[in-house]
């Protein structure tokens, strides 16, 4: 079944080739192929396109295929190009003619377009409700262990005193700012592309003021062909967000593998998080943590990928951009997946008291001995000079205290103002706008 089939039949091969892994990414897209057709209908209502006795019947037929549409079992048959003709087709088995109707003033481009914005949004959602647990848990990590010390490094080499408080508050500010970026890519898809059809409008006099508000949009995309251009634009600035997330729980994955190993020894897992060797009987490996940091690095490569597709592109709709559905859509649940299990591990993870007890870390303390010479009056280069006599005679014995006090140090971790700063950004997102109007649409 094709919604353009004129009665000459396509050639088979062309047909496998054209609609690609359609089948199987648009399944994910069909709960709000199906919210777009509700709108879409309510519209079409109200500027008597659609009959007042039709309304009710296709909206009854349209929500309970929504519901089907959330089970597990819901596919596109064979034979059947994509969600947006599964769906046209469910409904004329169900109504007849009356199923046809929902298509007129659109055009299979704002219909994909529109479904990617609404899946995006929402797994955004999750997203961000995800990332927030992960930078709850590092806060409270923080808050816990902000008196256990351990090694801070430069270049891998010992440098100065860090502490487990520094650390754990490190990630959940950089998740912080991780919200922030991902806010813009909420914001920038909260725009409703629907109406503008195949790129160009329609001489139907829609009502896209009322989709966007059906819908729980936050502004329209006005004009018609920037709002077509939104295809491969959304993807590529939402991939930016993803990378960005990612870049963070990888570099924070890499901490992890290398504090757990032996020659480190600054933090653990529980054993039954940790995985064995079919061949070395005492390993205890962190594999979690490498699988994120393999993840999220192959997650960075999204955006590339993405502008690689977009890049010679012309105004107006092209096949190309059903290639990127391909990268797009598994990119979340592949970051939902990691983020997931950073939280559980995280939440789980054993640290090291004492560290430092370990006299290869004396050195950590040169800066602050250094400094402390400095408080009683002596020139710093002379205090530095001498402390580096120390080192060099062998002499040196730190008191492997440290007394840090200005903001976002060891001894002054501002965990409440990092908390105040990604609650500031949370009541950004207007999520409760946004589900409130599904919720309506669908009641
Ligand atoms: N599967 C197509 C895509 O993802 C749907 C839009 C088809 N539009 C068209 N003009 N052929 O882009």
């Amino acid at each position: 079944m094709k919604l353009w089939e004129k009665g000459v039949s396509v050639d088979a091969a062309i047909e496998k080739f054209t609609v690609g892994k359609d089948r199987e990414l648009d399944v994910l897209l069909a709960p709000f192929d199906i919210l777009g057709s509700i709108a879409h209908v309510i519209m079409l209502e109200s500027i008597g396109l659609i009959g007042r006795e039709e309304l009710p019947l296709l909206l009854t037929e349209l929500k309970s295929l929504y519901q089907e549409s959330l089970k597990p079992g819901f596919i596109i048959e064979p034979g059947v190009e994509d969600i947006h003709s599964q769906v046209e087709l469910m409904l004329t088995r169900k109504l007849g003619d009356l199923g046809k109707k929902i298509h007129s003033g659109r055009s299979r481009n704002d219909q994909v377009l529109l479904d990617l914005k609404l899946f995006i949004r929402s797994r955004l959602e999750t997203i961000v409700e995800k990332t927030n647990i992960l930078a709850g848990i590092m806060l409270e990590k923080s808050e816990k262990h902000k008196d256990v010390l351990m090694p801070g490094y430069t270049h891998l080499q010992i440098a100065m005193p860090s502490s487990f408080g520094l650390w754990f508050g490190a990630w959940a500010e950089s998740l912080t700012d991780d919200l922030m970026i991902l806010q813009s890519a909420w914001k920038l898809t909260n725009q409703n592309p629907l109406g503008s059809a195949a790129g160009y409008g329609s001489s139907f006099p829609l009502n896209r003021t009322l989709t966007t508000r059906l819908l729980g949009f936050e502004h329209l995309n006005y004009n018609v062909i920037y709002a077509q251009m939104g295809r491969g634009k959304t993807e590529r600035v939402v991939s930016f967000a993803i990378s960005n997330l990612a870049a963070t729980l990888s570099k924070l994955a890499f901490d992890v593998c290398l504090y757990m190993s032996q020659n480190f020894n600054f933090v653990s897992l529980p054993d039954e998080l940790t995985t064995g060797s079919s061949i070395m009987p005492h390993k205890k490996n962190p594999d979690v943590f490498e699988l994120i940091r393999g993840h999220c690095n192959k997650l960075q490569g999204l955006p590339m990928q993405i502008t690689l597709i977009a890049n010679n592109l012309p105004s107006g709709y092209f096949r190309d951009l059903q290639v990127m559905k391909e990268l797009i859509l598994p990119a979340f649940e592949e970051l939902e997946a990691c983020l997931d299990i950073a939280a559980y591990a995280l939440d789980n993870i054993r640290i090291n008291h004492t560290i430092l007890e370990d006299r290869k870390y004396d050195y950590l303390f040169s800066v602050e001995e250094v400094n402390k010479l400095t408080l009683k009056g002596m020139p710093f280069r002379d205090a530095y000079k001498e402390i580096g006599r120390q080192i060099a005679e062998g002499e040196f014995r730190p008191e492997k205290k440290v007394d840090h006090t200005h903001e976002g140090s060891i001894g002054n971790l501002c965990l409440g103002e990092i908390a105040a700063k990604k609650e500031e950004i949370l009541q950004g997102f207007n999520f409760a706008d946004v589900n409130h109007a599904i919720t309506k649409l669908l009641h």
